[in-house]
C-alpha cells in the first residue's frame, strides 16, 4: 500500500489530497501545527525531520504555505522561511527516506497579457511577497532530485468556521442572492480541489517528476467563473458590479492562467473545463452525490 505524509492536511488542498488518498486505498498520514495526527512546524526543522522518519512515507506532499497575501506582504522574512526554507527541509528530510517530493505551488507569476495560457518555461514575474516566497520555495523543492512541484489555482470546501474559501464564500453568496462584486481582469485557471488531488496522485503514482501545470482547460476571470457556478447551481448570480483588480492591495498577478499540455501528455486525459469544474464544486460544497 502507498503511504502518503500530506502536510498541511488540515487545510483545503490537505483535505482533498487524504480524501483522494482514501479513494485509492492508500495510508496518509496527516501534519499540521494543529488538528493533525502529526503536530509539525514548518518554522521548526527538528519536527519536520520527525514527522518524515515516523511516518515512513513513499511521498510526501507539501500543501502547507503561508497563503495569506497580506501576511506575507507585512512579514516577508516568515513568508519566505515557511514557503520557501521549511520546502528545502521537507525535501530533504523527503530524500532521506528515498520517498518522493511533490510541492503545491501557485500561478501568481505573471500580469499584464489577459487570458494568456502561460507554460511551464515562461519565466515567473511575481509581483508580491506571496509569489516571490512561492518561485523560492519551487527553487527549494528541486535541491533534490526526486520532485514533483505542480502550479495551480484551486479552490473547494474546507469547512473552517469564519474563514469560507472562495468556492464557500462565492456559492454561499450566490445561494442567499448576495450582491456580488466581482473582477473581470483577474484571470485564473482555477480547479476544483478534488480534480486537483485526483491528478497530483495520478502524476506521482505514474513516476513523473519536474515542474507541471495541474488547473483547469483555459483561463477566465472571477466574473465568468462565478457565472459558471451560478450555472451549475441553477441560480443567477446576483452580480450589482464588476471591479478591476488592479485597484486590490497587496498587488495581485493578474494574468495567471496555465497551460496544462505537460501533465495533460503525462495523465492521459485532458483537464476539466471551465463548466465541469464548477459543477465538480457545487458537488462537493453541498455534498451532492450526482450532478445538480
Ligand atoms: N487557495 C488557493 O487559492 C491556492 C491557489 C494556488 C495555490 N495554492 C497553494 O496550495 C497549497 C495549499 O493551499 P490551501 O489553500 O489548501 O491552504 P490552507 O487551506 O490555508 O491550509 C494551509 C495548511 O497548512 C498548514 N500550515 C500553515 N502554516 C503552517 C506551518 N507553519 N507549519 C505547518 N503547517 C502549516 C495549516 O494548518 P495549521 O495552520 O494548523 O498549521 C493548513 O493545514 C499552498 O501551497 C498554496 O500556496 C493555493
Amino acid at each position: 500500500m502507498t503511504k502518503l505524509l500530506v502536510v498541511g492536511a488540515t487545510g483545503m488542498v490537505g483535505q482533498a489530497v487524504t480524501a483522494a488518498a482514501a479513494r485509492r486505498g492508500w495510508r496518509a498520514s496527516g501534519a499540521a501545527r494543529r488538528g493533525a495526527e502529526i503536530a509539525l512546524d514548518l518554522e521548526d526543522e527538528a519536527s519536520i525531520v520527525s514527522a518524515v522518519e515516523a511516518s515512513e512515507p513513499d511521498i510526501v506532499v507539501n500543501a502547507a504555505a503561508l497563503t495569506d497575501l497580506a501576511a506575507c506582504e507585512a512579514d516577508p522574512a516568515s513568508a519566505h522561511a515557511i514557503n520557501a526554507i521549511s520546502v528545502g527541509r521537507l525535501a530533504l528530510a523527503a530524500a532521506k527516506k528515498n520517498a518522493l517530493f511533490v510541492h503545491v505551488s501557485t500561478d501568481q507569476y505573471w500580469s499584464g497579457d489577459g487570458a494568456a495560457l502561460h507554460g511551464e518555461d515562461v519565466p515567473a514575474m511575481p509581483v508580491n511577497e506571496y509569489g516571490k516566497s512561492k518561485l523560492a520555495g519551487e527553487k527549494a523543492a528541486f535541491s533534490v532530485t526526486a520532485t514533483l512541484v505542480l502550479r495551480t489555482n484551486v479552490t473547494g470546501p474546507r469547512g473552517w468556521a469564519g474563514k469560507p474559501t472562495f468556492a464557500e464564500w462565492l456559492c454561499e453568496a450566490i445561494s442567499k442572492g448576495s450582491p456580488l462584486t466581482l473582477f473581470d481582469d483577474y484571470f485564473t485557471s482555477t480547479i476544483d480541489s478534488a480534480s486537483f488531488a485526483d491528478a497530483l496522485l495520478d502524476l506521482a503514482d505514474k513516476g513523473a517528476s519536474g515542474l507541471f501545470n495541474v488547473a483547469a482547460r483555459g483561463a477566465h476571470h472571477k466574473a465568468a467563473f462565478a457565472a459558471a457556478i451560478g450555472r451549475a447551481m441553477r441560480i443567477d448570480p446576483n452580480v450589482s458590479a464588476t471591479a478591476s483588480v488592479l485597484a486590490l492591495k497587496p498587488r495581485r498577478a493578474e494574468s495567471a492562467g496555465l497551460d496544462c499540455a505537460r501533465a495533460e501528455a503525462i495523465l492521459g486525459r485532458r483537464m476539466p473545463d471551465l463548466d465541469t469544474v464548477c459543477r465538480n464544486i457545487v458537488r462537493q460544497i453541498f455534498h451532492l452525490s450526482e450532478r445538480p
